[in-house]
């Protein structure tokens, strides 16, 4: 699904990405892990098409990247779930708005977006609050709401870069277990944390960046699939 070929990426002077290859299959869980400023959320972006590759190859759901038209990348990124450390929820629209908004935008039609709304405000425990405003939640159920609407469009990759920054222990744990959840269902989920307790509850493929180089790339000790 998912294939880095030598990338590198620089940015003025410096290489922020280095040599960087790595193949995600499909249905993967990946958690990405390193120091702040080792590169996580760089990596990401290359892959929404969100920034491009200075050198290699970078293939997503067989596109090549390395050489896509704005048109195309737009087009690609519909089909990424993406989540964020601070949820970015629009303020004035209630819980169920912003995630039908995401729909909104696809064109999709009026009764297909109330019921996928309905039905992914469900699987992530958020139904009950549907009516309510972001002020008005807590930061695990804001990011639980920002799960909803990157799931909406039942992408086959969901990106998510430090989910959990600012959440406390349980807010993290419930977060973590609706992503193993969904991973469960089919979808690939890519995890950026610096979080190391993330790491061994999830247990699967673990990918660590320094300094712009990835220095481990391996399962999990009590790797269960
Ligand atoms: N737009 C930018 N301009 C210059 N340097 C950047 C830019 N974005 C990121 N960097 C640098 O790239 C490195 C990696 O950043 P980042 O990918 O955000 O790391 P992480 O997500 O692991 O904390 C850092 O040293 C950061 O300062
Ligand atoms: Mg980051």
């Amino acid at each position: 699904m998912i294939k880095f070929v030598r990338v590198g990426k620089r940015i003025g002077d410096n290489a922020i990405l280095d040599n960087v290859s790595l193949e995600i299959e499909g249905q993967e869980f990946v958690s990405l892990i390193g120091p702040s400023g080792a590169g996580k959320s760089t990596l990401l972006h290359l892959i929404i098409g969100a920034d491009r590759v200075s050198s290699g190859l970078l293939y997503v759901d067989n596109y090549d990247l390395s050489n896509m038209s704005e048109k195309d990348l737009a087009l690609l990124r519909r089909k990424i779930g993406m989540v964020f450390q601070d949820y970015k929820l629009l303020a004035a629209k209630t819980v169920y708005e912003n995630v039908a908004f995401a729909l909104e935008v696809c064109e999709y039609d009026e009764n297909f977006i109330k019921a996928r709304t309905n039905e992914v405000l469900k699987l992530v425990n958020m139904y009950n609050q549907r009516n309510s405003f972001p002020h008005q939640l807590s930061g695990g159920e804001k990011q639980k709401v920002a799960l909803a609407r990157a799931l909406a469009g039942n992408p086959p990759l969901l990106i998510a870069d430090e989910p959990t920054g600012n959440l406390d222990p349980q807010a993290t744990e419930e977060l973590i277990e609706l992503f193993q959840k969904i991973n469960k269902m089919g979808t690939t989920v890519i995890l950026a944390t610096h979080n190391e307790k993330i790491v061994n509850t999830v247990k699967r493929r673990v990918i660590e960046l320094r300094e712009g180089r990835i220095i481990r790339d391996k399962l999990a000790s009590g790797y269960k699939d």
